[in-house]
């Protein structure tokens, strides 16, 4: 598929991953809608073809008005990148003391990554139908996951769930999809430098994850998550799987 005309839904695209597809997109040539609970970071980001929606993605009717705009602004939604989500505070299932840790410390990262994810997909899937299918595809759908689906932490059984049911769900989404040609796909980054990472993390925890990274031993660009949703999006044989990119990193 094209990105130069799509009307594409970006979610958490106000900061890092999301941002950079979300300027991706438009200098490509697609007409974007933000989704996200906070103003974008960058708010040059914001055009005539780039538009934020207040968006919780949990919410059934904040992703409706999404795709209202999206639709009465600019046409048919063609692109879905999820990317709202993320890792949040770790915590061991079990306290120090051997106590149970709250179960809400697991649900809220499920919610978010997992429904969350869902949530939209369902919506700018129904979406996309209304659309008729150009040069054999009406849709791509890619969703982002995490190496820590793979190989979780200590600490991470929360958003290693979440994001591991985001790659389940990838293979029965684009067979689901399949007959009404909208592809589904879901990136695993290693570790990137969004600005939230680069605030959060002291250098000495960045020099000691980017010595695990093979090659290239640094963090991700954001810019380089992107420029693999729009090499996913232009190439229609990918479909249904799940792409690391991660500079060979394993975590350990
Ligand atoms: N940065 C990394 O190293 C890395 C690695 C693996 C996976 N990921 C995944 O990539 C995605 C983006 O990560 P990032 O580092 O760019 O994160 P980020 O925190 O920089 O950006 C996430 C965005 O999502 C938005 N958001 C949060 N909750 C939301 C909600 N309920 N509804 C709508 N928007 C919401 C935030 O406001 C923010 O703008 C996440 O799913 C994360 O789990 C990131």
């Amino acid at each position: 598929m094209h990105v130069a005309g799509a009307v594409a839904l970006v979610t958490g695209g106000s900061a890092g991953l999301g941002l950079a597809t979300a300027r991706r997109l438009a200098a490509d040539g697609a007409r974007v809608v933000v989704l996200d609970v906070n103003q974008p970071l960058d708010a040059t980001v914001l055009s005539d073809t780039v538009l934020f929606a207040p968006t919780d993605v949990t919410d059934e009717a904040d992703v409706g008005r999404a795709i209202d705009l999206a639709e009465s602004r600019f046409g048919p939604v063609r692109l879905l990148v999820n990317c709202a989500g993320g890792g949040g505070t770790p915590g061991k299932v079990l306290r120090q003391s051997g106590e149970p840790r709250d179960l809400a410390h697991f649900v809220d990262k499920i919610h978010l990554n997992l429904v969350g994810t869902y949530n939209v997909i369902r919506l700018a899937a129904a979406a996309m139908l209304r659309a008729p299918a150009v040069t054999g595809e009406r849709g791509v759908i890619v969703n982002t996951s995490s190496a820590a689906a793979f190989e979780g932490q200590v600490g991470q059984v929360a958003y290693a769930a979440a994001k591991g049911a985001v790659n389940a769900m990838t293979l029965p989404l684009a067979r689901e999809f399949a007959p009404h040609a909208i592809r589904v796909v879901a990136i695993a980054p290693g570790i990137f430098g969004s600005e939230r990472i680069l605030e959060a993390w002291p250098e000495e925890r960045r020099a000691a994850i980017t010595a695990d990274v093979p090659h290239p031993a640094r963090l991700g660009e954001p810019a380089e998550f992107a420029a693999l949703v729009v090499s996913v999006i232009e190439n229609a044989m990918v479909n249904g799987t799940c792409l690391r990119l991660d500079g060979a990193l394993r975590l350990r």
